[in-house]
């Protein structure tokens, strides 16, 4: 089961702090906010350019949150935003999950981290797969490299991945297709594997661009309004 879309909202926000590695702290309405996985598109006060960008949520800041890196290298400290949000489905984890895996496949997890404080209030053990350096992790969460992956999702009683849509097939293959489930038992969660497939998200479902569009089943869908979380069991 995946999030809800909460209702949309549009307001003004603040950069309030930026950091080292492109994220930022960003003021906002707290309505505004986007669950783990959710996204806001931002377009800068002063910008010349047309496209807003999608931001994604990090963890929570007093009165916003911090963003995942990276934001526009254009977008400096005290930038107003135009914010429209929170858009998209996200991430949920199943109550009863005690084994969480967070895979980042091929970037950091700064997209995944929010879901780090919601699986420890349900005490689930977290690993997370990545091939980047991570810092200001809790002390219980294990770090794996991504190449552990096959051994850690069949251990995972729920999963979050994070994947650029250009790497579907990559994922893919790794896995095993759909009709190559039954084959590769090893290679499957006990529980439900949700994956945010990044994309460009330019019009956040509002001009129907389909620039965003994903194969899910047999059809086409919109990652920034039908995703961009979807269950990994139908993109196989
Ligand atoms: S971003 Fe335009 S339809 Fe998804």
């Amino acid at each position: 089961m995946r999030v809800n879309i909460s209702p949309m909202k549009i307001d003004k926000g603040i950069i309030k702090e930026i950091f080292w590695d492109g994220s930022a702290r960003i003021d906002c309405p707290p309505e505004l906010i986007p669950a783990p996985g959710q996204y806001l598109l931002a377009h800068a006060n002063a910008s010349d350019s047309p496209i807003a960008d999608p931001v994604f949520f990090n963890r929570p800041a007093p009165n916003g949150f911090f963003s995942a890196a990276p934001l526009p290298a254009s977008w400096t400290l005290g930038t107003f935003l135009n914010l429209r949000g929170p858009l998209g489905h996200g991430f949920t984890i199943p109550v009863p999950a005690r084994k969480v895996a967070l895979i980042a496949f091929d970037d950091s997890p700064t997209r995944l981290h929010g879901l780090i404080s919601l699986a420890l209030k349900q005490n689930a053990e977290i690993v997370l797969l990545c091939d980047t350096q991570v810092n200001d992790l809790p002390e219980v969460v294990e770090v794996q490299p991504l190449k552990a992956m096959l051994e850690i999702l069949p251990w995972a009683d729920y999963a979050a991945m994070d994947v650029a849509r250009e790497n579907m097939n990559q994922l893919k293959e790794m896995l095993g297709k759909k009709n190559q489930v039954a084959a590769h038992p090893e290679r499957q969660s006990q529980g439900e594997v949700q994956v945010l497939i990044r994309t460009q998200m330019p019009c956040g479902a509002l001009a129907e661009c389909g620039i965003c569009a994903v194969m899910v089943g047999q059809q086409w869908k919109m990652a920034c309004k039908d995703g961009p979380v979807f269950d990994l069991k139908e993109l196989l």
